[in-house]
């Protein structure tokens, strides 16, 4: 494991109408409450599994200041408080997800999985290893499906195992920042990360199939943040083609929307092919966007310094979640 650093950036995110909108849908039956969340991705989402992991066990979110503002003590979230999945578990009224490798029995996990890990990718080593990049942490898109099938089997033992499909939510994602940040990582240029996305959109595709198969009725699939507004890549950037208002990098937003855009061909592929699952697309990427257009708004400032947690800690709850971006 190569030295990394994080920085924490407040995020906005307006995830919980969309869920609200989930239920008119259609896909799940009026009036059910759902059972748990299932979530996959990497440190928007990771509530515990990177304090599991040798290679992440002693990382930075196994420290203060992380943890300090809500639960008190360290506890793997790369975040002072909760993260955009903690929220969406509490306003489901259901508990928080069971991070995967703190738990063991069918009883630890019907109400709910996460799998995501602090660092991962959607790709596995070999993608990375043939163009000459080691990812951060030993974990990919293909180790959380492994995960989930395991957990699958574990259910197995437990007769309404379909219910608990049909009835929970399944987020799948944010995921492949932290596959865009490996390439750039080692001088990779914007052009060469351009031919990732399709292989990035394609493993959110085989995850979110897994879980379609496996019964799911509804799917949540967070988009890319503005990578060019991502603050240890305009730390690291040597051009000069920033956007004049915020500041952005433009290339980079224009890989985000790019990859965006693939994201959006793929779901309305797998709408078409599952009319029953209601398929949702998150836009992480506005929200973001928003937040740095307009911090005030969100009562912060859009970036808190390098290991310093933002400056004012009573954020709103509906929306702040931390970003960890490595090199
Ligand atoms: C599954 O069964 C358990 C035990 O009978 C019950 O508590 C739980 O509510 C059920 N879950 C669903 C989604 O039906
Ligand atoms: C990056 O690539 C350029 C062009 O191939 C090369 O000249 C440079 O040495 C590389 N830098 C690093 C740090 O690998």
């Amino acid at each position: 494991m190569g030295q990394f650093s994080r920085f924490l950036v407040a995020v906005a995110v307006a995830l919980l109408p969309v869920i609200g909108a989930a239920g008119g849908g259609g896909a799940r039956d009026r009036g059910t409450r759902y059972a748990g969340v299932f979530s996959f991705g990497d440190s928007l989402t990771d509530t515990g599994n990177s304090l599991c992991l040798a290679a992440t066990r002693k990382g930075p979110s196994s420290r203060p200041p992380y943890g300090e503002t809500f639960f008190r003590r360290p506890t793997g979230r790369a975040s002072d408080g909760r993260l955009v999945v903690d929220f969406i578990a509490e306003a489901l009224g259901v508990p928080h997800p069971t991070p995967y490798l703190a738990g063991k029995s069918a009883e630890d996990f019907r109400r709910g999985v996460n799998f995501a890990v602090g660092g991962a990718t959607a790709l596995g080593p070999d993608f990375f290893k043939s163009r000459g990049l080691k990812p951060f942490v030993p974990v990919s898109f293909t180790n959380q499906a492994t995960w989930f099938k395991n957990v699958l089997q574990l259910l197995a033992s437990v007769h309404n195992r379909t219910r608990i499909m049909a009835s929970s939510l399944f987020i799948v994602g944010e995921i492949g920042v932290n596959d865009y940040l490996v390439a750039f990582a080692e001088n990779t240029t914007v052009e060469e990360a351009r031919a990732f996305v399709p292989h990035i959109v394609g493993a959110v595709r085989s995850v979110v199939t897994e879980v379609i198969a496996a019964g799911a009725r509804t799917v949540l699939v967070p988009g890319m943040i503005p990578l060019g507004c991502e603050p240890q890549l305009l730390a690291l950037d040597q051009s000069s083609d920033h956007d004049p208002a915020s500041g952005c990098i433009k290339p980079l937003n224009d890989l985000a929307e790019l990859h965006n855009r693939a994201l959006n061909g793929m779901l309305r592929e797998l709408r078409r092919a599952n009319p029953r699952t209601a398929i949702l697309y998150a836009d992480l990427y506005g929200a973001v966007a928003d937040l740095i257009a307009s911090p005030r708004k969100y009562g912060t400032h859009a970036c808190a310094s390098n290991h310093q947690p933002p400056a004012n800690h009573q954020l709103s709850p509906d929306l702040v979640f931390s970003v960890d971006l490595r090199v």
